[in-house]
């Protein structure tokens, strides 16, 4: 018995030296032997699949698609795992059958607190080159992603803890394995943690509208009031105002948005240091940028209320009503904020008009839905 120990003797003590030797490695790292994920690394690139009227899509080099990279993104962006409480997820505010929103006009992080502006929907974000948020403080999805963890009035977690509790789960070491390659847990990090949630995010793409149907790909007509609700939207300009709502001018193009930032009148200010919220201004220091908000796509807005970056529009109706009123004239509104008339057939037909922009195939896409129901 005595001599079989001794025997063994050697060996563990190799492993123990080779376990400290990795101790030094480049990672810096606690490494044991069990640090190491066992998987095989062979990443699927992914195609985005959009219609030639789209812009092109906005992918960073050094964040290429994969098919494993979207889906532990999917899988971070609906799991719980990322706030403090384990109680909520991306995906409680962005729920795919709201396009992404919550239906809030501003929404409860885990600490019960509320922040200060209406979720977005997450919607044909692979296009957009103006920022993110309402006031485009993030340059990319990645930065966007790194936000709302740490967020206080959002799932206010700390990424350490988040990737301590990741490199301890039974499998997302082996997904991040499989979307970049590493080799050890220690090498799982809040910033491909990031990347894999932008990967997914930029597969969110929307072309599927009755609207996309009627106008690009001949299928059915539309009806005469959704063609005269088209035909205000887009006029470019009218002899006589009252017929120029000019809804294009901020919605426009295949996407129903340029990403462009106004104001498009909906606050009455005395002066431009009075805005509530100062948008953009708080951004770049720039007082005419105060009050200032991208303009959202318009696609699926029937099924993102309450409207404006504050919630404070509950129906398409009131939000019509706004823009027919020519706003507060405030210096920097926009000069296409104008009164224009809108009788009881001009609202009915703009708001069919909005509802041909609703994509349902969107909303139900399996690949959108939570991976763990
Ligand atoms: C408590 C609700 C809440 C949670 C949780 C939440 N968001 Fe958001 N999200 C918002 C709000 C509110 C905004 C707009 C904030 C602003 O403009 O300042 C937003 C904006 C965004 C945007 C910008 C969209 C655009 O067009 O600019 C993205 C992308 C996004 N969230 C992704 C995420 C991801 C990824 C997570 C999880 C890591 C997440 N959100 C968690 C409420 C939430
Ligand atoms: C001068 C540019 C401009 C014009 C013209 C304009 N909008 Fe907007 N629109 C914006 C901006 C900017 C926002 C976001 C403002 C905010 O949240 O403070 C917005 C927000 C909206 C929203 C709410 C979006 C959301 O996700 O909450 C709807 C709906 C909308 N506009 C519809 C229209 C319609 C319909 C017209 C024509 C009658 C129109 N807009 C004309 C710039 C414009």
């Amino acid at each position: 018995m005595k001599i079989r120990i001794l025997a063994v003797l050697p060996l563990v003590t190799v492993l123990l030296i080779s376990a400290c030797q990795d101790d030094d490695g480049p990672t810096g790292c606690n490494c044991t032997e069990d640090d190491i994920i066992e998987a095989v690394y062979n990443p699927q690139p992914y195609e985005l699949v959009f219609p030639e009227r789209f812009p092109q899509p906005i992918v960073p080099e050094d964040n290429p698609m994969t098919v494993a990279g979207i889906a532990l993104g999917r899988n971070l962006f609906f799991d719980p795992i990322l706030s403090s409480d384990s109680t909520m997820s991306c995906a409680t505010c962005h729920n795919p059958q709201m396009s992404f929103t919550d239906g809030q006009p501003n929404s409860e992080g885990v600490l019960g607190m509320r922040g200060r502006r209406s979720t977005m929907a997450l919607i044909n974000l692979a296009f957009n080159a103006n920022g993110f948020f309402w006031d485009g403080r993030a340059a990319s999805l990645e930065a966007q992603a790194l936000a709302p963890v740490e967020d206080h009035t959002e799932l206010n977690e700390s990424w350490d803890n988040v990737m301590e509790k990741l490199r301890r789960h039974p499998e997302y070491p082996t997904m991040f394995r499989q979307a970049f390659g590493i080799e050890r847990k220690s090498e799982m990090s809040k910033e491909l943690a990031v990347k894999a949630i932008a990967q997914f995010e930029r597969t969110l793409i929307s072309y599927n509208s009755r609207f996309d149907k009627v106008a690009w790909e001949q299928q059915g007509w539309p009806t005469d009031s959704e063609q005269r609700g088209r035909d205000l939207f887009f006029v470019e300009f009218a002899t006589n105002t009252q017929d120029h709502p000019g809804c294009s001018h901020c919605h426009g193009g295949a996407l129903f948005t340029e990403n462009r930032f106004f104001n498009n009148g909906i606050s009455d200010v005395n002066g431009l240091d009075e805005f509530p919220d100062k948008g953009l201004g708080d951004i770049t220091g720039n007082i005419y940028d105060n009050g200032k908000f991208r303009a959202p796509s318009l696609r699926n807005i029937e099924l993102t209320a309450p409207y404006m970056h504050d919630g404070r529009f509950n129906t398409l109706e009131e939000v019509l009503g706004h823009y027919a009123s020519g706003g507060h004239g405030t210096i920097n509104e926009d000069p296409n904020i104008q009164p224009f008339t809108l009788t009881e057939q001009n609202k009915e037909d703009l708001i069919a008009f909005l509802k041909m922009l609703t994509d349902t195939s969107f909303v139900h896409k399996p690949e959108f839905q939570n991976p763990f129901n």
